[in-house]
């Protein structure tokens, strides 16, 4: 699959659990939360493994580059926090949201901004080859879930 298209599914997904997580309450809320942070702790890890190192060298993509692992860097120290609550603290629910924001944020430049450069840098056979990789990480990260 393109990677693109891959990472496009995935934006899709979390924002769809967002919309979930701000309505649930209680258990739900946390499992829903669980499930939120473990897909976008991979989806970053991904995005640092195949994807973003290699675009920070062609110069077309660096500052995009640069700007989005500090985006990364942002969202993790506030799912590092949000993990430190439940969802009946106060401070649960805006910590959310603010990570939504961020989320957000960072996908409609993704999707805006680097991905018609990339599509630019890399030809089709490289998107997809990338995409493989990516699918094969997220194949084996299930594998490794079932079996704990
Ligand atoms: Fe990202
Ligand atoms: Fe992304």
């Amino acid at each position: 699959m393109d990677v693109l298209t891959f990472l496009e599914h995935e934006h899709a997904e979390a924002k769809d659990i967002f919309a979930k997580l701000e309505k649930a309450k209680g258990p739900q809320a946390q499992k829903l939360w669980d499930q939120l942070r473990e897909m976008l702790s991979l989806h970053e890890t991904m995005e640092e493994t195949f994807f973003y190192p290699k675009l920070k060298e062609d110069k077309r993509a660096t500052d995009l580059i640069l700007e989005s692992y500090q985006e990364h860097h942002v969202m993790d120290v506030l799912i590092g926090e949000i993990s430190q609550f439940g969802p009946s603290d106060e401070q649960w629910q805006p910590k959310i949201k603010v990570l939504q924001e961020n989320t957000e944020h960072h996908i409609e430049e993704e999707e805006g901004q680097l991905f018609p450069k990339v599509r630019k840098i890399w030809d089709t056979a490289t998107r997809n080859e990338v995409g493989k990789l990516m699918e094969q990480m997220k194949g084996e990260h299930r594998k490794e879930r079932r079996a704990a």
